[in-house]
């Protein structure tokens, strides 16, 4: 079972906090880890410690405070930014460095105007580097997603061979097909000889919605570790949602794969990010989006009352939500309706809501969404001697 556990590493304190608008400061983002330690996360990036003297405090009150969870920095593969991330780390109990160099020709040669040979050189160097201050030293080769299969693999044995424990593969530009990523990760595992050393992570972004396919796509070709950040948050179109692959995870027992997310807790920290970060989240958000248990349409309300099970694969409880929704609109049905009159105390007979459902229609055409309110005045206008309640 241990060999199937997805270990879940969150950036919402790192790439998520590169949305333009969302930085946070130290205080925010202390709570915020201590919510991420609560909801099961394996690993928190804390921040990117040479980036700023914000975030070089912020990661280490993060170090400090965070006990279970591993506390991660991120660096690019130089010298000064290893050094500065382990001093942030210090205090952490179970401190990761995270390091790095582009792997795609792109990268190599419009980035950083070298060789490939060059890129394996400094890779191997910036991670013996980061091994002398922690023992958990996660490489990424930035842009995975568009580098030359054969080059990756040599990189991912060469950083693997100088003592990495985990290696990440970023789609950096999000542009993979998720057959394209699952079939990425498989060669590497066929093709690295020393990769059984290292837990090999998905880091997908979503430019084409595609970030969370891709990483289950990843991880059904042996990926044990996927990076995401609450309500999908991220550089540009965002990363991989947490909330989505921990439920794609569950719901999926066939998968044969779990994590340690404690899945009520879901929604009531998407609220808190949204809100902390001032970032709404959108209403149809898998998950955690306010329609996701909301049924607005006749033939799904009808359904929905008979056996919920109809409509909704994930129980709202489940993932923390407040519970399912039957929306009153001009596409809704009698069954919803009556339902609806029935929680305010109205229990009408079929003749009633008959002739009441056309009077809420007419309503329901002049607003999106129809009011317990609006019920109310239907049903005081309503014809006394046949009103039961
Ligand atoms: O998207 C990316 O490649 C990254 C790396 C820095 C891990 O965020
Ligand atoms: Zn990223």
């Amino acid at each position: 079972m241990t060999n199937n556990k997805i270990h879940i590493f969150d950036t919402t304190l790192r790439d998520g906090e590169q949305v333009p608008g969302c930085k946070l400061n130290t205080k925010e983002k202390i709570e915020l880890a201590l919510q991420l330690e609560l909801l099961g996360v394996d690993v928190i990036e804390a921040g990117f410690p040479i980036s700023s003297p914000g975030d070089f405090a912020s990661v280490q009150e993060i170090a400090k405070i965070v006990k279970n969870a591993t506390v991660c920095g991120l660096t690019r593969a130089v010298q000064k930014d290893i050094e500065v991330a382990a001093e942030a780390l210090k205090p952490a109990v179970r401190p990761r460095i995270h390091t790095g160099i582009g792997a795609s020709d792109i990268h190599i040669q419009h980035k950083f105007n070298t060789t490939r040979e060059d890129i394996l050189e400094r890779a191997a160097k910036a991670t013996k580097l980061a091994k002398n201050f922690v023992d958990d030293v996660e490489f990424f080769a930035e842009d995975a997603g568009r580098a030359d299969i054969e080059f990756l693999a040599r990189l991912v044995e060469t950083v693997i061979a100088a003592g990495a424990t985990v290696v990440n593969i970023p789609d950096t530009t999000g542009y993979c097909l998720p057959h394209q990523y699952g079939e990425k990760i498989a060669f590497l595992y066929n093709n690295v000889p020393n990769i059984d050393k290292a837990i090999i992570s998905c880091h997908c972004h979503n430019d084409l919605g595609l970030a969370t396919a891709n990483s289950i796509a990843g991880a059904i070709a042996g990926a044990r570790q996927i990076e995401c950040t609450i309500n999908g948050i991220g550089e540009r179109a965002g990363n991989t949602s947490l909330e989505e692959v921990v439920m794609i995870i569950k719901q999926h027992a066939s998968l044969g794969l779990h994590t340690d997310i404690r899945t009520e807790l879901l929604n009531p920290i998407s609220q808190l990010v949204s809100d902390t970060m001032r970032v709404p989240v959108q209403p149809n958000k898998a998950i955690v989006g306010s329609n996701a248990f909301a049924h607005s349409s006749g033939i799904h309300q009808d359904g929905f009352l008979k056996e919920s099970l109809t409509y909704e694969i994930i129980t709202p409880e489940e993932v923390g939500a407040s519970g399912s929704k039957i929306v009153l609109t001009a596409r809704s049905g009698r069954s919803a309706l009556a339902h609806r009159f029935q929680k305010i105390g109205f229990d009408f007979n079929r003749n009633d809501i008959d002739v009441l459902y056309q009077q809420f229609l007419q309503v329901a055409d002049t607003k999106k969404e129809v009011e317990d309110a609006d019920l109310q005045q239907l049903a005081n206008a309503y014809t006394p001697a046949e009103v039961n309640a």
